[in-house]
């Protein structure tokens, strides 16, 4: 094949790329993320390791000894992108770690990036984030707030977008509450919020927000109140009255 025959070809090739909606290249080889060993080396047989190496495989151990290494949050993240061992992260454009101020006395733990947040790297930026900061403003906080004490600091469970924005299963949660566990400690705030099942789940090992919601409980020795998820009040507003009651709870509890 000439090499003219090759640039039209190579050419027609990227068009169509861009027409399917690619907009960057990453590498200069394409990679078939879903052709990747999830771990990096195949592993001795359990029966030939030495037990620390046993414990070392384990993608929980690993995620907890990484998290716990991590003295700051900006190690904390560093830490978090170079996990390797979480399926989801696969199909992610970005790792989504957290946006608002740390420090702040409130910290919202969500479920997962979406489509929006996948893009932009930052939480809660789509619709469901919208409706979050008006929530928020309606009691005087916001991710941005000039006052740090209005200010609040917002997370997820799983820092990568899931594939179809399905919900993470409990493996993945497992793998990844060393980190976000990690991430709460370091953040110290005074109060956390949980939105949705999925932040209960992984924190509270309990499910059924309608039953959670609005109760006040405890997460690492912190005041902690499960409410609805954002994007549920989207689709179901007759449920905007139980999240206004649970928002003026939280705003009472700031005032003590
Ligand atoms: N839903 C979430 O739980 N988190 C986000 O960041 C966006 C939507």
């Amino acid at each position: 094949m000439d090499s003219q025959n090759t640039y039209w070809q190579d050419r027609a090739a990227l068009e169509w790329q861009v027409e399917l909606g690619v907009t960057d290249a990453i590498l200069d080889a394409p990679l078939d993320r879903y052709d990747l060993d999830p771990v990096p080396a195949k592993p001795a047989p359990v029966a030939e390791m030495a037990p620390a190496v046993v414990q070392a495989a384990d993608p929980v151990a690993i995620a907890r000894a990484a998290a716990e290494a991590a003295p700051d949050l900006p190690a904390l993240a560093t830490a978090m992108a170079a996990y390797e061992l979480c399926e989801i992260k696969r199909g992610a454009r970005n790792a989504v770690f957290a946006d608002g101020q740390p420090g702040a006395r409130v910290m919202i733990v969500g479920e997962a990036p979406g489509r929006e947040e996948d893009r932009a790297g930052k939480p809660f930026v789509g619709q469901a984030g919208q409706m979050l900061d008006r929530m928020l403003a309606a009691i005087d906080l916001g991710r941005a707030h000039a006052d740090k004490d209005r200010a609040v600091y917002i997370t997820n469970v799983m820092p990568w977008r899931p594939p179809s924005n399905r919900t993470p299963d409990a493996d993945e949660i497992a793998m990844i509450l060393p980190f976000l566990e990690r991430h709460i400690s370091l953040a110290d705030p005074q109060f956390i919020v949980l939105m949705g099942n999925t932040p209960c789940q992984a924190l509270l090992g309990q499910k059924g927000i309608t039953g959670l919601r609005g109760n006040w409980t405890e997460v690492l020795g912190k005041p902690c109140l499960p409410m609805f998820h954002p994007a549920y009040l989207l689709r179901n507003t007759a449920a905007k009255r139980e999240a206004w009651a649970d928002l003026l709870a939280l705003n009472a509890r700031l005032k003590t």
